[in-house]
């Protein structure tokens, strides 16, 4: 509950009329400013927490706000059914930039492409006048040669014990893949570089295919209809997303014990709502290099279910936990506190090897 609604109620138990119908009713239907909320989420169409029956279970999920905390809370519960949601920022140890982070991030470094703002560049409308701006870059960005971090390995250890519900990732790396983890755990929520299609006449193309013309430096054209261009099947904005995503988050999130957030910004619609997706009792750790997907001060006026919330002076807090970081740090911290610290270790040199292998010897 927010500081004003506990304001409220407390004037409205001094009337003495009231004593008689329980707190929970006759408080929150009598305060103007629970109406006011009310006739707003209804208007809104908006998930309030108040009329969430579990709510009060929400409180008391883990020992202590703090990583240890979530430690606590895995080894407890035998069976976790962890959610791992994650961004660009798992794959800048990689060495592949994210898109918003000052002065490194992808989207402060497309002046040379002329665009009108810089998303442009992901934009199905402008892609569709304009697909060079795009395969310049993605000439920069084609996923080879670059190795699954920390961050993904542990994952894939998330997997490996058993505790992994699923993995929605936002990034078009195909990381996840290189690190190991099966299709079936994996949602690739903004698609991927992987295939490719004619945007005319749907013709289906393999990355091989692609990255031969991409790295021509030619616009891959359809060779079936001659006409349209093959995009990879990356989500651009104005795309809709998977059907995949939508129907694996409708079962995965209502199911998991813990969701993990890394290495995003939280910013992108829908992805970012998914962490409102979770119960109310489940907790919800983020590592990340800064605090993100925040309940902004509209919803916390309306005591409204949406947003992290990091303040434990709120009505949901009690299960959110930021963990402020590099990711791969705090991967290995978790897998070091889960007792798991050496595996991972070992996991990534194998892996890592295995792959320099593969192309040659490269570090
Ligand atoms: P962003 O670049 O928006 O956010 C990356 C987040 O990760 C930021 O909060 C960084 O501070 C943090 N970060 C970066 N490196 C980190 C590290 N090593 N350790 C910890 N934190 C780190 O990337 P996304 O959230 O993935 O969509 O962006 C979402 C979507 O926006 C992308 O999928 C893409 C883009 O437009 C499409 O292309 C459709």
């Amino acid at each position: 509950m927010d500081k004003e609604t506990e304001e409220d109620r407390k004037g409205d138990n001094s009337d003495e009329e009231k004593q008689n119908i329980s707190p929970e009713s006759s408080d929150i239907e009598d305060s103007g400013m629970e109406r006011l909320r009310k006739f707003l989420t209804q208007k809104l169409r908006l998930i309030d927490s108040s009329d969430d029956q579990s709510d009060e279970s929400q409180q008391g999920t883990l020992r202590e706000l703090t990583l240890d905390g979530v430690i606590d809370y895995i080894k407890e519960h035998g069976n976790c059914k962890i959610i791992t949601m994650a961004g660009a920022g798992i794959s800048t140890s990689a060495g592949i930039p994210d898109f918003r982070s000052p002065s490194s991030g992808l989207y402060h470094k497309l002046d040379k492409y002329n665009l009108p703002h810089p998303q442009a560049i992901f934009e199905l409308e402008f892609f569709m006048k304009n697909p060079e701006p795009f395969f310049t870059l993605a000439r920069e960005l084609l996923p080879e040669g670059f190795k699954p971090t920390i961050s993904h390995y542990f994952i894939r250890l998330l997997w490996e014990k058993g505790l992994l519900l699923r993995h929605y990732t936002q990034n078009i790396d195909t990381l996840e893949r290189v690190a190991g983890l099966p299709a079936d755990k994996l949602v690739e929520a903004h698609g991927t570089f992987h295939t490719g299609r004619c945007l005319k006449c749907r013709a289906p193309y393999t990355l091989p295919w692609m990255k031969e013309k991409i790295i021509e430096g030619v616009i891959p054209k359809c060779e079936e209809c001659e006409e349209g261009v093959v995009k990879p099947d990356i989500v651009f904005f104005g795309e809709m997303l998977p059907e995949r995503f939508h129907l694996l988050a409708g079962r995965d999130f209502a199911q998991a014990d813990l969701l993990i957030i890394m290495g995003s910004s939280l910013v992108v619609q829908p992805f970012a709502s998914l962490v409102d997706r979770v119960r109310n009792n489940c907790p919800r750790l983020l590592i990340n290099n800064e605090k993100v997907g925040m309940q902004d001060r509209l919803s916390r006026f309306l005591g409204l279910r949406q947003g992290l919330v990091f303040d434990s002076r709120s009505a949901h807090s009690g299960r959110d936990v930021a963990w402020l970081g590099d990711c791969d740090t705090g991967c290995q911290l978790l897998a070091d506190k889960l007792g798991w610290g050496d595996e991972l270790r070992a996991l990534v040199q194998r892996e890592h090897e295995s792959l320099s292998a593969e192309s040659g010897g490269e570090k």
